[in-house]
């Protein structure tokens, strides 16, 4: 399977339609995935990345139709993580001596994952390849997101291999993958959340590092990224959303996240966004019911957003376990800029409101008030209480 970026860049990745639950049904991509390696052929032959580990032999046999493998005169490998390197087994087996140029700290990583002496050739941020008529320059990309990242720039095309930044989770037939053969809005969406799920701890390294790229004045035609569709129409479009959401980016909206044993929490949930909207009706709610959601999906909501409330049932004198969950995930991604606060229901001890509004303080989140408790199902009077929390945190957060 392969297409031609240009006459001298061929994709030559793979599909993988069923990557949706790879990492658990917590942690989705939903439509899969694809693994982007590019065949350069100048005067040189030029390999960047590879595919994930299980699909390496499968590879392997497609990268032989397009060349024979003798013929590549050089790997280049952006990041070690093994959805873009778990190819080099195969390949080394049959061409071990051809040089694979990465970071210091990819040789490290692929040390680490393959456990191989290869012949490894660092380069540093501002290192050439002469190919041809063409050169690939270096840029170390440290911490986008491992680090042993980098982009390289390839010239006279003027094309940014940019490993997993501004990539997507977005599997799409071969003849469908450049930004301008696909629904823009689904594209963004998809590349808001890979940006959000991998990127958002580092956004004070993403920011630096396009300001970075903006300043060396590049020409940049086309944007390959090592997983999704290829940037040839607005290349500038994605750098330029990246320079966005790695700047305290939020929209009006504000999440409730929510899970609820039996219905409680999620009635205060519904009377508290009751109460908002009363206060604000222009702005926009996303109340999420975590049981029905998945982690991804709501840490992309919550990193939209300029406030969330986090409801949770007390169980077993604590916090519920899937909310629990959310707390860290919602501590790693270092989503600082947001005001938060806490709701849930108890039967009898209910510590759970006052947990969460310690651990986001913990976290040195910013909790605009102590949090609303109520017991058993909510009463009549315990709704107009949500209501009048949600009025009153409407206004906390402007
Ligand atoms: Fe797509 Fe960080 O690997």
């Amino acid at each position: 399977m392969s297409y031609k970026i240009n006459d001298v860049v061929t994709w030559i990745g793979k599909i993988h339609w069923d990557f949706g639950q790879v990492l658990g049904k917590k942690l989705s991509t939903r439509i899969g995935t694809t693994y982007n390696s590019f065949l350069i052929r100048d005067e040189k032959n030029v390999l960047v990345d590879t595919v994930w580990k299980p699909l390496g032999k499968e590879f392997v046999s497609e990268l032989k139709k397009e060349i024979n493998l003798k013929d590549i005169d050089y790997i280049v490998i952006t990041h070690g993580e093994v959805d873009h390197s778990g190819g080099l087994p195969d390949i080394m087996e049959e061409i071990p001596e051809t040089p694979i140029y990465c970071t210091a700290a990819a040789i490290s990583s692929l040390k680490g994952h393959f456990h191989k002496d290869w012949n490894f050739i660092q380069v540093k941020t501002g290192d050439e390849l002469v190919i041809g008529e063409r050169k690939l320059v270096f840029y170390e990309s440290k911490m986008l997101h491992w680090p042993d990242s980098m982009f390289v720039y390839m010239t006279k095309d003027n094309i940014l291999f940019s490993t997993d930044v501004f990539g997507q989770n977005y599997a799409v037939d071969e003849s469908l993958l450049f930004d301008d053969c696909v629904d823009e809005e689904e594209l963004y969406q998809r590349a808001l959340k890979v940006y959000v799920n991998i990127f958002a701890p580092f956004s004070p390294i993403v920011k630096k590092k396009i300001q970075e790229i903006l300043s060396l004045n590049l020409d940049i035609k086309t944007i390959c990224p090592s997983h999704g569709v290829t940037w040839r129409k607005k290349p500038e479009y994605i750098i330029d959303k990246y320079a966005q959401w790695s700047d305290n980016y939020t929209e009006e909206q504000i999440t409730i996240v929510y899970d609820t044993m039996r219905g409680g929490t999620g009635k205060m949930a519904q009377h508290i966004a009751e109460g908002i909207k009363q206060i604000n009706p222009n702005m926009q709610i996303k109340l999420c019911f975590l049981g029905d959601m998945d982690n991804t999906d709501i840490i992309t909501e919550i990193f939209k957003s300029k406030a969330i409330l986090i409801g949770s049932p007390t169980m077993n004198n604590g916090i519920f376990p899937s909310i629990a969950g959310l707390l860290e995930l919602i501590k790693g991604s270092k989503l600082r800029n947001k005001k938060y606060a806490a709701f849930g229901c108890y039967g009898w001890s209910g510590e759970a409101v006052k947990q969460i509004t310690e651990e986001l303080k913990r976290y040195k989140l910013e909790v605009v008030n102590e949090g609303i408790r109520e017991m058993w199902d909510p009463s009549q009077d315990a709704i107009i209480r949500c209501i009048e929390f949600g009025r009153k945190f409407a206004t906390e957060i402007d």
